[in-house]
């Protein structure tokens, strides 16, 4: 009963349904982003590389290419690449119609000056444990990801693929290339791998069953009746 009355809406269905479906996806979009990289772990710049030219940056991974994993890694990766947009497009629609980006995300402008965002750098997760918003670092973390890297993700992925190219090429051009898009992809995805172990580190500092669940039924119980 105390539960109960300690319980409180911390996440919508939508937002939760989008939530573990881009979760699911982006693992498989890691994991299968990996194998095609050890297919051919050497990053060029510009519009052409290959074996017989000189890397811009090379990796110090194994070639595996003989292991055949390119080809199964490619199918999952654009599946799962095409899941991430789709699940993406009902994750903003929902988000603009509910306005839950203006109300949960996008900070007030006095929330930006230099002290405030001081303050929430020097205790970077308390308010995801007591408040039912966001904390400050957080939601400029959150809109960053949502707003920045993933789609940054999409285009330089788009980029790659001579079928889009063809048709409309200046998505490739203003990336310099088909090489330079490949390498600004991998690092893009490098940003993203850090903030998904930075999200999950902070989810597990701040009571990971307690969050976790929050983030699966949409209610979550105060730190008093945890
Ligand atoms: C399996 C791994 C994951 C777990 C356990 C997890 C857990 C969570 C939890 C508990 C929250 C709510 C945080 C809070 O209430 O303070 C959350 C929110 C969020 N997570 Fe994750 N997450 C995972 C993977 C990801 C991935 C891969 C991404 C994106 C690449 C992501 C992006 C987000 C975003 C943007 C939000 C805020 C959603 C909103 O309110 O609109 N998460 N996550």
């Amino acid at each position: 009963m105390k539960d109960l009355l300690n319980t409180s809406q911390r996440h919508s269905a939508l937002i939760r349904v989008t939530h573990w479906i881009n979760a699911a996806a982006f693992i498989a979009l890691l994991m299968s982003g990996i194998a095609i990289l050890l297919a051919y772990p050497r990053l060029h710049w510009g519009e052409t590389g290959s074996i017989h030219t000189e890397a811009w940056l090379d990796l110090p991974l194994p070639f595996v290419l003989e292991l055949g994993i390119r080809g199964p890694g490619r199918s999952i990766h654009f599946f799962a690449a095409w899941v991430v947009l789709f699940n993406g497009i009902v994750y903003l629609l929902s988000g603009l119609l509910t306005r839950h980006f203006t109300k949960n995300l996008v900070p007030a402008l006095s929330e930006l000056k230099p002290a405030s965002l001081a303050r929430a750098l020097a205790h970077p997760h308390p308010s995801a444990d007591t408040a039912e918003h966001y904390n400050l670092i957080q939601r400029l973390v959150y809109l960053v990801v949502i707003f920045g890297l993933i789609p940054f993700m999409f285009l330089t992925g788009l980029a790659m693929s001579p079928s889009v190219t063809s048709v409309v090429p200046f998505i490739v051009e203003m990336f310099g290339g088909h090489q330079s898009a490949r390498t600004l992809h991998f690092f893009a995805a490098n940003a993203l791998l850090i903030f998904f172990l930075v999200h999950l580190t902070m989810v597990v500092l701040t009571g990971f069953g307690r969050q976790v669940r929050a983030m699966i039924t949409g209610y979550r119980t105060s730190q008093a009746s945890k």
